[in-house]
């Protein structure tokens, strides 16, 4: 004969996929009944609808049906009120969706970085993914904010698929590891519709993601910027007085002057240029090095700003292909693919203040 004890044990270690945390700690345990070896549990899904319901279901199957003398499980769902969605949100110590656009700092993470390169296509979403994957393998809880409105990319490269769940307005990032987690805004939008985003637009929604997504305690976020960034600077440096600004520039002259717009940028939205990376930087072939698109434009550009140079990124077909296949190399590639992105996860990990 099975005992509820039993059951409940076992119902303890079996974790909600997307909130990390068991079951019965989150209340999602309605009952269990036992009528000799059939059990049925009744679970409660935070949301309807909920895409990981297989997942609990079969966990639940699995776990409850390995006991001595059970002959078969039923897992039986319903939906949380809205009452005790509340309570869940109390007891996992969400804030309040924010209701104003007002300038209360956000905490969620020690250090901010804001990505920026001014010109498109320089390999900005590329540096980032790998440097954040970087940091994670340091072991840092790392979070990344996909804020390119116009061509959001972060997840794939990541290798990332499915949707965030929403508990109110607010979202859960999806994970990757222990210590990734991230965002995108593609995630809102419908790829098939052209999006135009008129300034206040963009405006309100990079602040409703830099306010009601609920990151676990990071230690840095990341936030991957569309190109020409003005005004969604201006709205970050709103949003985070403390935030910081990374460069991504390819070598050439003309990417580091749009580069140096960027980083002016900043000064006037008082965001502090934390380096430059410099990507695309050279092509090795049989032991040589091409400098296909130019030479030292980024130790130039941090020279003129004063800030380290962080890195300098070659050119590697494996980078590309790690990225459309979401494997970063920063974690998967060649042992030296994955030392030079460390190297630069230390060096910027040594520019805190
Ligand atoms: N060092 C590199 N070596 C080889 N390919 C690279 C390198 N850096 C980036 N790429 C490739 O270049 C393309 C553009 O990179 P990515 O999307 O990261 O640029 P971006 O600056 O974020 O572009 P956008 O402005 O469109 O957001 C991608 O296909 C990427 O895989
Ligand atoms: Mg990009």
């Amino acid at each position: 004969m099975v005992n509820e004890t039993a059951v409940r044990e076992i119902l303890s270690k079996i974790e909600d996929p997307e909130l990390k945390k068991p079951l019965t700690e989150l209340d999602m345990i309605r009952s269990v009944e036992i009528n000799g070896g059939n059990i049925t549990v009744g679970v409660t899904l935070t949301v309807p609808g909920c895409p990981l319901k297989e997942k609990i279901s079969r966990d639940i199957t699995e776990g409850v049906g390995a006991l001595d003398g059970a002959e078969s499980v039923r897992v039986e769902f319903d939906v949380m009120t809205d009452e005790q969605r509340k309570n869940l949100r109390a007891k996992l110590g969400f804030s309040q969706p924010s209701q104003s656009q007002g300038p209360a700092p956000v905490s969620y993470a020690k250090r901010f970085i804001a990505v920026s390169s001014g010109k498109g296509g320089v390999g900005k979403s590329t540096v980032t993914t790998n440097v954040a994957v970087a940091m994670a393998r340091l072991g840092y809880k790392v979070g990344l904010l996909d804020a390119d409105v116009y061509g959001f990319s972060i997840p794939h490269m990541l290798g990332v698929e499915g949707r965030p769940t929403m508990i109110d307005d607010q979202i859960i990032p999806l994970r990757k590891g222990n210590n990734i987690q991230v965002v995108s805004m593609g995630f809102f939008i419908n790829a098939d519709e052209p999006v135009v985003w008129r300034g206040p637009l963009l405006h309100k929604a990079i602040n409703q993601f830099i306010r009601d997504v609920v990151w676990d305690k990071l230690d840095y976020l990341f936030l991957d910027l569309p190109p020409g960034t003005g005004d969604v600077s201006l709205t970050i440096a709103q949003a985070i007085p403390s935030a910081e600004m990374l460069v991504v520039t390819t070598p050439q002259a003309t990417a580091t002057h749009v580069a140096g717009r960027v980083a002016k940028m900043a000064e006037k939205t008082n965001l502090k240029v934390l380096g430059v990376i410099e990507n695309m930087a050279y092509f090795e072939t049989n032991g040589q090095r091409e400098y296909i698109f130019g030479r030292d434009g980024g130790k130039e550009l941090a020279n003129k700003l004063g800030v380290p140079l962080l890195g300098e990124i070659p050119l590697m077909t494996s980078l590309r292909e790690g990225a459309d296949s979401g494997r970063p190399v920063a974690s998967d590639g060649s042992p030296e693919q994955v030392a030079l992105f460390e190297q630069i996860a230390r060096q910027i990990d040594g520019t805190a203040v």
